[in-house]
């Protein structure tokens, strides 16, 4: 009896903690943790976030608490990671940064492997033109006009993998060994409805695709004909019947419903003010009024909210920053607490100031978070540039010659030198000149003599030679030497890199100047003498 007591009490307080957990998380053991692609505190009245674009945490376990954002490890399928989560006590906890595989390439599974040879498959409805290498995805086709197929690729093929044709297209041609099917859209607004792998006509276009209606049904040789909703209006489905225009029905989002369809005649709908929308779902049959643009949508921040009569006022969040979802809370500018894609966050949103957001540069991306970060979280389109906490605009890296692509996912317009060349910023490759060596970073060189008299390296010269009033020939040094130049015997002067031998030194220039003034002056001296006499 005392036990069957004891176990009521730990039934109790089990079913106690479980409904304690908050939205998006799950009990392991006592403790609540948040459920896979969020993080957070997971116990009641915590809050869990989803993590930041791209990237996703495991299933929550006790070794897997998915408490901070760190947890975010994971590129979700279909992303490559550009820089790994961060617990370091030492820096701010950071989750990692994941990039959507460009141009159809995609990844079979989410992912914590960095870099994007990780793009290794081709999506649905691609093929794979070539494998992926260290530094690019896999290069991806799309399947021609219509055509698809309906799985990931990972072997190089053509477009004859793409063998079936799209919803809402029909085939004319079966795919053969060096071509894709072909496949032709079903006339204006008709359809079909499913994917098809048979020779069709367009008779087979049966259906009325989504906000649109059926005027007359498909012959024996003709597609059904369809006709567009009016503007706002549409349908909640596709339609495989004859219908009148009653059957648009519902209001796009945008949109409210001023009248409601009846009769024969589609629904009239108004569009909400810039900004608002309306987030009632259909059906609606009865009439409403500009009090149903209650939401704001993202990006935008609810000045004064929806009454009897108004929309709900909507401002667009200033300079670069953003909110995460739509709004339907009367706030001020601190609403928009997030830098939307390619801006980094200087400053947080404060009493009733958005946050600060700075664009990246040119040619690199960022996700859109809120953390406050640096430009640092940017990253260059181009796989071969510098990292941008090194400089503040996109360039090839040392040792690479070129410009850097100018759209993501684009092959590198960096490439590598020759052994033992050096580049700065994508300068043309150029050899060391004699008597120096290339410095590790491959940026430059060092000129091996680097004592008193001798020039030091620099690009726009590439070569070792001796200062003003030095002669010697530091080209010819060996690494660790020292005098390769020496003082221009007294009274002589050099230019830098002149004189090789002391002879080459000449007497100071500056003194013949003089010297030519003073005969200048004896000369006019003597034309006024001539002149006077
Ligand atoms: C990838 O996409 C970009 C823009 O979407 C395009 O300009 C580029 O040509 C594509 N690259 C390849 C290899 O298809
Ligand atoms: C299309 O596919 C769906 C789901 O697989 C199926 O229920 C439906 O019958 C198909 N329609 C046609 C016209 O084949
Ligand atoms: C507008 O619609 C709302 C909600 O449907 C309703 O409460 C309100 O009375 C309507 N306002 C007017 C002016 O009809
Ligand atoms: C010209 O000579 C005078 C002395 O004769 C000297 O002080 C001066 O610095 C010289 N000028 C230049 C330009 O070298």
């Amino acid at each position: 009896m005392k036990s069957m007591f004891f176990l009521f009490i730990i039934l109790d307080f089990i079913q106690y903690i479980n409904a304690q957990c908050t939205k998006n998380a799950i009990q392991v053991d006592t403790n609540c943790y948040c459920n896979k692609q969020f993080y957070g505190n997971g116990a009641n009245g915590g809050f869990c976030f989803p993590c930041p674009l791209g990237s996703t945490s495991l299933d929550p376990s006790n070794t897997n608490t998915n408490k901070d954002i760190s947890y975010c490890s994971q590129c979700q399928k279909n992303y490559y990671m550009i820089s790994p989560s961060s617990s370091s006590l030492l820096s701010p906890l950071q989750s990692a940064t994941c990039n959507l595989c460009p141009n159809g390439s995609g990844t079979q599974d989410i992912n914590a492997i960095l870099g994007i040879q990780q793009c290794n498959v081709c999506q649905i409805n691609f093929y794979m033109i070539s494998q992926s290498t260290a530094n690019y995805a896999a290069q991806c086709g799309p399947c021609p006009t219509g055509s698809g197929n309906d799985r990931i690729q990972n072997t190089v093929s053509g477009p004859q993998v793409c063998t079936l044709c799209l919803a809402n297209y029909y085939m004319t041609a079966q795919s053969n060994p060096t071509s894709s099917a072909q496949c032709q859209a079903c006339p204006s607004g008709s359809g079909t409805e499913n994917a098809s792998t048979a020779i069709g006509k367009a008779s087979t276009c049966l259906i009325c695709q989504k906000n649109f209606y059926m005027k007359t049904s498909s012959s024996s040789d003709k597609a059904a004909e369809c006709i567009a909703c009016p503007i706002g209006t549409g349908t909640q489905d596709i339609q495989k019947s004859i219908s009148d225009q009653s059957i648009c029905n519902i209001c796009q989002m945008d949109y409210y419903m001023t009248v409601a369809a009846s009769g024969s005649t589609a629904a009239k709908c108004t569009r909400c003010p810039v900004g608002s929308q309306n987030p009632s779902k259909p059906p609606i049959t009865t009439p409403q009024n500009a009090s149903s643009c209650s939401q704001c949508l993202r990006n935008y921040y609810m000045t004064k909210a929806a009454d009897t009569s108004n929309a709900a006022q909507c401002t667009i969040c200033p300079g670069g920053s953003g909110t995460n979802d739509f709004s339907n809370q009367v706030g001020d500018a601190s609403q928009c607490d997030t830098c939307l894609s390619n801006y980094y966050m200087q400053t947080p949103p404060s009493a009733s100031n958005s946050a600060q957001c700075v664009q990246c540069p040119a040619f690199s991306f960022k996700v859109s978070s809120q953390l406050i970060g640096s430009q640092s979280q940017c990253f260059c389109y181009d796989q071969n540039a510098l990292p941008l906490n090194t400089i503040n605009k996109c360039v090839c890296k040392n040792g690479y010659q070129g410009l850097v692509t100018s759209f993501l996912g684009g092959p590198s317009g960096c490439k590598q030198c020759s052994s033992g060349q050096f580049s700065l910023y994508g300068s043309l490759c150029q050899t060391c000149p004699p008597g120096s060596v290339i410095t590790p970073d491959l940026g430059g060189c060092i000129c091996n003599d680097q004592s008193k008299g001798t020039a030091p390296w620099d690009r726009s010269t590439n070569s070792c030679f001796c200062q003003d009033n030095y002669y010697g020939d530091p080209s010819k040094a060996n690494v660790g030497d020292t005098n390769s130049c020496n003082p221009c015997p007294d009274g002589t002067v050099s230019k830098a890199g002149k004189a090789k031998k002391a002879s080459d030194c000449v007497v100071q220039i500056s003194t013949s100047i003089n010297n030519s003034k003073k005969l200048l002056f004896f000369a006019k001296f003597l034309f006024f003498l001539v002149i006077l006499i």
